[in-house]
């Protein structure tokens, strides 16, 4: 990367708002990206799994999991350089999500991230495929990019325990949840790869165990704030600015907090656990940022 942003390092660059700064992160995330996309896809031989996987993953989103992955790297002072093989492999994960999520044996959604869904590009198979392959990338990537052992160990332990606890999560969404069973489905399937992205950034700054757990209940409380925040935004959103279907919650007749207590009980567990989110980051120096994006991220319209 041509600027560093890592406070440790005198010199480093230090953009000043947090519009430059999340700008800084997210350019950085994606030409990274970019090459780990041409890599695989050279790796492959250039062909129709590259390209699928490539399609979900380059077509945007937020990129608020590599956002947290570097910045719980900074606050534990560490390099950001060093939380890029999590950032890369959370997002990988996150993306493979998301493409079984839509699937029609799932939430059946024709579009994601402002373009047809994979399975709508590509025909279910390769869809159902590269879901699977950019799993196992994203593996690959954290064992091969991360030179100390002892943390590559710690790292794809923490994204295959969390990335089985989506996929717990999204057995019970797609299984019929009790409203007994809500706050459980959405730690598992949204607040595990938060967690981990969290988390992650922690293991690879070499913080100790106590800091890690404060990341860990961070992205827990952020991870529910934001499913909940996800399932208002499938009732009051905008479609081309979501990139993704509004009312699909209604119509696969889920249960959410919506359907449950309403649009205004929502917005106000969903403060609820921003604030608790907040309350977790105090832990941490240096935590202006986080605690932006945190609120930003309750008040967002995609
Ligand atoms: C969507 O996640 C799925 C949920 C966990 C609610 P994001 O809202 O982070 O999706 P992208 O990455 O921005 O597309
Ligand atoms: C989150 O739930 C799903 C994942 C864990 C991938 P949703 O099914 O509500 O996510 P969207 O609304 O399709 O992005
Ligand atoms: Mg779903
Ligand atoms: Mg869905
Ligand atoms: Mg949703």
């Amino acid at each position: 990367m041509d600027k560093k942003i890592n406070t440790v390092s005198d010199g480093g660059y230090a953009p000043t708002s947090f519009d430059d700064k999340l700008k800084f992160y997210i350019d950085h995330f994606n030409s990274e990206l970019e090459k780990a996309c041409r890599d695989f896809s050279s790796r492959e031989g250039n062909g129709v799994l590259s390209e699928a996987m490539s399609y979900s993953l380059k077509a945007g989103g937020k990129r608020i999991r590599p956002v947290l992955a570097f910045e719980f790297c900074r606050m534990c002072k560490g390099n950001i350089e060093d939380a890029l093989p999590a950032a890369l492999a959370i997002e990988m994960i996150h993306t493979f999500s998301l493409i079984h999520d839509d699937l029609p044996c799932m939430d059946d959604d024709d579009f994601r991230r402002g373009r047809p869904s994979c399975h709508k590009a590509f025909g279910e198979a390769v869809g159902l495929l590269a879901g699977d392959a950019l799993a196992f990338e994203a593996c690959r990537a954290a064992a091969d990019m991360i030179p100390d052992g002892s943390k590559a160990k710690a790292v794809i332990s923490q994204l295959c325990s969390c990335s089985l606890g989506m996929i717990k999560g999204q057995v019970i969404d797609i299984k019929g949840v009790t409203p007994k069973q809500l706050t459980d489905m959405y730690a598992l399937k949204t607040s595990m790869l938060i967690k981990a992205a969290c988390v992650c950034g922690c293991i690879l700054a070499g913080a100790d165990e106590n800091v890690c757990k404060a990341a860990e209940e961070y992205g827990y409380e952020l991870g529910l704030a934001f499913q909940i925040t996800d399932d208002i935004l499938d009732v009051t959103g905008d479609e081309s600015q979501l990139g993704k279907p509004v009312g699909s919650d209604e119509r696969s007749e889920k249960l959410t907090y919506v359907s449950l207590y309403g649009l205004d009980a929502a917005a106000r567990s969903a403060r609820e656990h921003t604030d608790k989110a907040l309350a977790a980051l105090k832990k941490f120096d240096d935590r202006e940022f986080t605690e932006i994006l945190t609120d930003k991220l309750l008040g967002r319209n995609k």
